[in-house]
């Protein structure tokens, strides 16, 4: 699994294997799918990104875990 911060951007999620989103009690197969993960606080589709960011001006640095 592959973890990568954009920079001024979401948390991208890419899983190679298994994998599922657990949200309010219903579960999503997510394998082999990249997910968006909102960290500015700003999506109005929470936990996923919008675009919000962009608009908010958000800043933050690159990074990336693989794990
Ligand atoms: S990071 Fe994209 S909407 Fe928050």
């Amino acid at each position: 699994m592959k973890v990568m911060l954009r920079e001024n951007g979401p948390v991208l999620i890419e899983s190679k294997g298994e994998a599922k989103l657990k949200q309010n009690g219903e579960e999503k197969e997510v394998a082999g799918k990249m997910v968006a993960l909102c960290r500015c606080g700003q999506s109005k589709n929470m936990p996923f990104c919008d675009g919000s960011h962009a608009k908010a001006n958000f800043k933050a640095p690159a990074a990336e875990i693989e794990l």
